[in-house]
């Protein structure tokens, strides 16, 4: 039986990574990546091609005609790109619908929210998904829960740093909403099993590992660590404030990560820590597909197994790429009060402290 060609954009990334990894375990799959020109000498993008992985250099932001041409007898498009660049994959769903792709996996991957208002974030990939339905392109929209790999808080003692991307030292509201966890490991062996089946066709999936409120988290990794933490608790109404900031600023310029990166984390800690929609229930409301009743026999990584990795030690950090330089970290030195993505990514800023920071 002749294989099924899939085409990743975003290999190098961290949930593009992780899908590399599910689908390079899996025989069935021949793997191409679309990699832009300046990212193919990438670490990342070479160790894939070692094993197995075959490149084609695109740029999402190139002409059609060559999109259509990186397509050209593909199966299935997976596309893992990151928040600024959602809309790049409109011309993306065009070229597919030309070269005849037989399913179209935009980048969802994010939490379970209503569309229309909640989060921006969830908002650009709607539009995306308005596109592929006027093109009728067969899709699959998979979403995924919280991280493990953000769900955590820091230890006082400093042991969890090194995998660590932020102090995440904030519980919102009351910490009792409960939401839905998935190691980002398991992602890509979901999306193997995902693609592989005709239940999934032009439906939306959602892939979580288990259920869990920001309390519990606390609880298991003090019990874990035997360290107490700090909780810091984060009122609706801080919350509310921030995202009205955060929306405020960035109307002008919403593709300005200064301006959206704030934004998209306030009405994160809105949806899945206020309203609770990061939930299986909500998911089924919603219309979704639930992995776990699709595949019965899948064996996620267990949460406290992955939290006592992170206590031994052992655990892999992620966007440790795009850590920011020594230089910058004294320019710039993380505090305490930051619950954010912003220190690694992107040196934080006086504008961005003043934004999200109140
Ligand atoms: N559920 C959760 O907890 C959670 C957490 C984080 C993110 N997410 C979701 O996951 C999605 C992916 O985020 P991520 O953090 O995994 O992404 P990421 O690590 O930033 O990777 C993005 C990838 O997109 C590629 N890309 C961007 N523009 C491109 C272009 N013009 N042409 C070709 N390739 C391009 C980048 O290529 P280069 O290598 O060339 O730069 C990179 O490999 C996001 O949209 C977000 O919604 C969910």
């Amino acid at each position: 039986m002749s294989k099924t060609k899939v085409l990743l954009v975003g290999a190098a990334g961290e949930t593009g990574g992780s899908i590399a990894n599910g689908l390079l375990e899996n025989p069935i799959f021949e793997l191409y990546a679309l990699v832009r020109p300046r990212s193919v000498q990438k670490p990342a993008i070479v160790s894939l091609q070692d094993r197995g992985m075959q490149i084609r250099r695109c740029d999402l932001k190139g002409p059609e005609e060559s999109l259509t041409e990186a397509l050209e007898g593909i199966d299935v498009v997976i596309s893992c790109v990151g928040p600024a660049e959602q809309q790049d994959q409109i011309p993306l769903a065009k070229a597919a619908k030309r070269a005849g792709v037989k399913r179209f996996v935009p980048c969802g991957f994010i939490t379970v929210a209503p569309p229309g208002g909640i989060m921006w974030l969830r908002d650009e990939k709607e539009t995306v998904y308005n596109h592929v339905k006027q093109l009728r392109l067969p899709y699959t929209i998979i979403d995924v829960g919280w991280w493990y790999q953000l769900s955590y808080p820091r230890l006082e003692s400093g042991r969890a740093d090194y995998a660590m991307t932020s102090a995440n030292n904030e519980i919102v509201g009351d910490g009792n909403t409960p939401m839905g966890l998935t190691d980002l490991r398991d992602i890509g062996r979901y999306v193997a099993r995902i693609i592989d089946d005709e239940r999934t066709l032009n439906k939306m999936v959602y892939a979580y590992n288990t259920v869990k409120t920001q309390n519990e988290i606390y609880d298991l990794l003090e019990e874990i660590s035997e360290e107490k933490i700090q909780r810091n608790y984060i009122p609706e109404e801080s919350v509310y404030t921030r995202v009205l900031a955060a929306r405020q600023s960035s109307e002008t310029y919403p593709f300005d990560p200064v301006k959206f990166i704030p934004r998209y984390l306030a009405e994160y800690q809105l949806s899945w820590g206020i309203r609770g929609d990061n939930t299986p229930e909500n998911a089924k409301y919603l219309g979704y597909l639930i992995a776990k009743d699709l595949y019965p026999d899948f064996r996620p990584v267990d949460f406290r197994d992955y939290l006592e990795t992170v206590v031994r030690g052992t655990a892999k950090g992620v966007y440790t790429d795009r850590m920011v330089s020594k230089v910058h970290q004294r320019a710039f030195p993380r505090t305490e009060s930051t619950d954010s993505l912003y220190t690694r990514i992107f040196p934080r800023t006086e504008s961005s402290d003043s934004l999200y920071m109140r």
